[in-house]
């Protein structure tokens, strides 16, 4: 069994498919984990219960014999604001009479088969019958009779979990939440370095690794989305570990808005770790009977280092957070005219892409940003989704028609969320535009943002939308967020609720995308914010890929997708190959095949040897789908190790086949090159494509693969594809 009760002990077991973790019932009713790591056999940690509890400052909570518990040194699960435990709180309930104390001690509990959906937000599901199971334990303060229920699902084919809460106001007055993280875990030791990712717009998720020590470290966002500058990930990883070997936690949130994940160091070197919607300007009030839903995070452990802890969130994310259609289906290979025409274009000029397209081998054409109202720059029209007739004449469906007579499908690009103040849209609803009263908004890429929080802003742009895409037929939509949030308010909120903003305000982008999914259940969503600035699982719940960073330039792009291989699979990484001048198209090919694979470029702006290699590119997209969306990435050379050359590779689960690819980035390589392989079977034997030699699995991920007379210039880059034989 997954998940197991011990009703003597007062102890919950959750197992996954290589983790444990121990959940303790105080006498008091305070819940404790006693254990979250590495799977063990054994059920009966009661030796690893007891805490010291400090003669002078630490407090005993009502009803507790003195001397005997404080939460302060104990591993809490939930980290309650205002009594003993002096840490980051996870929670913070504001009652009626103005204190924010409270005291969550265990009333019940219940497992069930499978994991429960969390009404309005994205979350993992039930892949297959079994996959899962979850355990609830509702808490409750007495004083106040607030309750929150824990919610903890384990998978058992993946060495994850995730964890979510809901506070319920079983009282007759209103409560006010000030902070509802998803959860608290207090970790033994403090021997860790911390892992997080951090950027900003074309330098997305750069690697950053470093000790923890007493007191708080972490990251956030406040801008009203994930962001460029830090993504909801961070991992916890042995101070010995790599990419290797040692322990590793990673956690992930499934949220698209301002979040926090902190770690603390406290005083007895136990290591707090929370994670949650950011707290900064939030409040909800939560009425008698009503409930909160807070996001949830996963929480993955891996004793294979880094690398094993990516792979399981790879499979993790393919199998049970990317739905729909297009989740296994390959999709289309596409061409964009973004970098290729920016505004500059006309239905020929688009229409005569698309013709080379189809010529050469491609199977989708997605028209980007300025087919709408007046757009001819990025200064007006958002908001306006009428197609611009000075610009596509003869109409959308026309020109669509014609993409699709050449037998490719067709993609178009929203900004659904935006509104620029140049706009028919805003000069009739000013207020549909995010503000507070009397101050003047501040404005982004020229433009504000609608006010998703509101139904009817919502029903507006779905009307748009659908009307667009139900009289083309449109098979595939990019949906862009081009800017971050300020003077967050709503006209239709009284002003004790405007701290609910932000969080309504996502609520309200998720149930706009999920009506737009349901009305077109086979359209492909592509995600997209300046590259990837909205780059998390709670979008990659509806958009199966994410546009991920609108870096293309191969040498410096590949650093953002080492970043982003961290915790989230290749399927869900949109990289184009552009006409960016630094390296060859075989090396943007490479590099952008890694992913979910397309081009931007007008064809008539490159040379014919580049078109003619395009060309021979096309082959290896479906060819080497699978491996690469499905398979099992080994990073062999990461960016943080090395700042001159790169290499990674794919394995399939049944290890019968490996694509590797080499980049040196900058010609200061060592001249004796060997590079060895990971993930293979030691005792199979494999080919290799181009030259029909033949290498046992032990050979190559031992001795390694001569490199040293391969060309050592800025910008080369080479793939090797091996299968499996009969020895
Ligand atoms: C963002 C996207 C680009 C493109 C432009 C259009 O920057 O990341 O790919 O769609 O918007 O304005």
């Amino acid at each position: 069994m997954s998940i197991a009760f011990h009703a003597e002990r007062q102890s919950f077991k959750l197992d996954t498919a290589g983790s444990s973790y121990i959940i303790k019932i105080h006498h008091n009713g305070f819940l404790s984990c006693v254990y979250y790591g590495a799977y063990i056999p054994d059920d009966n940690l009661t030796d690893f219960e007891r805490r010291h509890v400090y003669a002078s400052f630490s407090a005993w909570p009502p009803g507790t014999e003195p001397y005997t518990f404080t939460p302060d040194t104990c591993p809490m699960e939930i980290g309650c604001n205002g009594g003993c435990d002096m840490r980051q709180s996870s929670v913070r309930v504001r009652n009626a009479d103005g204190n924010a104390v409270s005291d969550f001690r265990y009333v019940s509990h219940r497992i069930e088969a499978g994991k429960p959906a969390i009404p309005g937000l994205p979350a993992l599901y039930e892949n297959e019958p079994g996959d899962c199971e979850t355990l609830v334990i509702t808490t409750r303060d007495e004083t106040t009779g607030a309750e929150m229920d824990l919610y903890y699902t384990v998978f058992t084919k993946h060495a994850a979990m995730t964890r979510a809460a809901v506070i319920r106001n079983a009282s007759d007055k209103d409560l006010e939440i000030e902070q509802a993280l998803s959860f608290c875990l207090d970790l033994n030791r403090s021997d860790f370095d911390l892992i997080s990712l951090h950027g900003k717009h074309m330098q997305e998720r750069d690697f950053c690794r470093r000790p923890i020590g007493h007191g708080i470290q972490g990251i956030y966002s406040r801008r009203g989305s994930s962001g460029h500058q830090f993504n909801p990930f961070i991992a916890l990883i042995d101070r010995s570990g790599n990419e290797d070997r040692g322990g590793a936690y990673g956690f992930n949130l499934v949220y698209s808005s301002n979040f926090k994940a902190l770690t603390e160091v406290d005083y007895n070197g136990s290591t707090r770790v929370i994670m949650g919607l950011g707290d900064d300007d939030f409040g909800w009030r939560l009425a008698p009977g009503e409930s909160f839903y807070t996001p949830e995070a996963v929480l993955v452990y891996s004793n294979e280092g880094l690398g094993g802890m990516s792979r399981t969130f790879h499979r993790l994310y393919n199998e049970n957070l990317v739905r729909g259609d297009w989740k296994r289906r390959h999709r289309p290979l596409l061409i964009n005219n973004w970098e290729g025409t920016y505004f500059d274009f006309d239905e020929e000029k688009l229409f005569a892409i698309a013709k080379w397209a189809k010529e050469t081998g491609l199977e989708m054409f997605v028209m980007d940003d300025g087919w709408f109202g007046k757009r001819d720059d990025d200064t007006s029209g958002l908001g306006d989704w009428f197609v611009n007739e000075n610009k596509i004449h003869g109409g959308l469906p026309a020109l669509v028609k014609r993409v699709k007579d050449l037998g490719l499908k067709f993609g178009i690009w929203f900004e659904p969320e935006m509104i620029s103040p140049d706009s028919d849209l805003f000069r009739e609803h000013p207020d549909w535009a995010i503000h507070v009263p009397n101050r003047p908004s501040s404005i982004g890429r020229h433009q504000l943002i609608l006010d998703m929080t509101r139904e009817d802003v919502r029903d507006y742009i779905f009307g748009r939308m659908y009307d667009i895409i139900s009289s083309t037929g449109a098979d595939y939509v990019k949906w862009d967020f081009n800017r971050n949030m300020t003077e967050a308010g709503s006209a239709l909120l009284p002003p004790d609720r405007q701290k609910e903003f932000y969080h309504r305000y996502i609520l309200g982008v998720y149930a706009l995308i999920d009506r737009l999914l349901t009305a077109f259940p086979h359209l492909l969503l592509e995600g997209c914010s300046g590259g990837g600035g909205r780059y998390d699982p709670g979008m990659m719940y509806y958009s199966p890929q994410i546009w991920c960073s609108d870096n293309t330039d191969a040498l410096s792009r590949v650093d953002v997708q080492f970043g982003s291989s961290l915790c989230y699979p290749a399927s869900v990484q949109g990289a184009h190959v552009s006409a960016s001048p630094r390296a060859s198209y075989e090396t943007k090919r490479n590099v952008a095949m890694w992913g979910s694979f397309g081009y931007e470029l007008d064809p008539a702006k490159i040379s014919e040897e580049a078109r003619a290699e395009i060309r021979t590119q096309i082959a290896d997209y479906h060819r080497y789908y699978d491996l690469i969306h499905f398979g099992d990435l080994y990073r062999l050379i990461s960016p943080w190790d090395d700042p001159y050359k790169a290499a990674w590779q794919f394995v399939d689960p049944e290890k019968t086949e490996t694509l590797v690819t080499v980049l040196i980035k900058f010609m200061m390589r060592e001249r004796n090159f060997f590079l060895r392989l990971k993930g293979l079977d030691p005792d199979a034997y494999y080919r290799l494509d181009e030259n029909g030699e033949v290498y046992s699995g032990a050979l190559l991920m031992n001795a390694g693969l001569n490199l040293s007379f391969m060309p050592n210039e800025d910008g080369f880059s080479k793939t090797f594809h091996f299968t499996k034989v009969e020895a």
